[in-house]
């Protein structure tokens, strides 16, 4: 038996001022994007802005329903865009921002990283495009974390050499 570890690389910015402009300026759309989140039974809104290789910025929100369920994350409403919208165009990086409603006297400071299945999504576009993608999440107001690519999000993900030949 061997042991091995997991090393992750990640940059912190303690606030979206600090960002370099591009990365600011996605984190803005993240931002606008989580205005239109439909979060009535979490009251957590989401927001995400991929961008993309050819210059297109497509954003996604949070998408609730009454059959919980049913309803999906802002990342994943904004990556299944992009690609129904732009197929097989790289992405070049994610942004997410968060808030809770009960979080407002702080302007949304609290610190947002992505859902699981997020991820898995994340990683599949990354891998199918073979592009990496750069990951900044976190709050309007608060910490930022900045990752170079989605694997360091989901070290050992799911993935089958068998099913990956079906993919078109
Ligand atoms: N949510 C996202 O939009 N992204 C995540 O990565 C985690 C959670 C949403 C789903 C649901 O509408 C609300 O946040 C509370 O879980």
């Amino acid at each position: 038996m061997k042991s091995k570890k997991i090393h992750i690389d990640y940059q912190v910015a303690a606030h979206r001022s600090l960002l370099e402009p591009a990365d600011a300026l996605l984190f803005a759309k993240a931002i606008e994007a989580m205005h239109n989140a439909y979060a009535p039974y979490s009251e957590f809104s989401v927001g995400a802005a991929v961008a993309l290789e050819n210059g297109a910025v497509v954003i996604g929100s949070n998408q609730e329903n009454i059959a919980y369920p049913s309803g999906l994350c802002a990342e994943r409403v904004a990556l299944f865009a992009a690609s129904s919208q732009y197929p097989k165009v790289p992405v070049k990086a994610l942004a997410i921002a968060a808030y809770h409603k009960s979080d407002v006297a702080q302007k949304g400071a609290g610190s947002v990283t992505p859902c699981g299945a997020c991820r898995q999504v994340m990683m599949e576009y990354e891998r199918m495009l073979a592009h990496p993608i750069r990951i900044l999440t976190g709050a309007p107001e608060g910490e930022i974390i900045i990752l170079g690519n989605a694997e360091c999000l989901l070290p050992l993900v799911f993935f089958s050499a068998e099913l990956v030949k079906g993919r078109k």
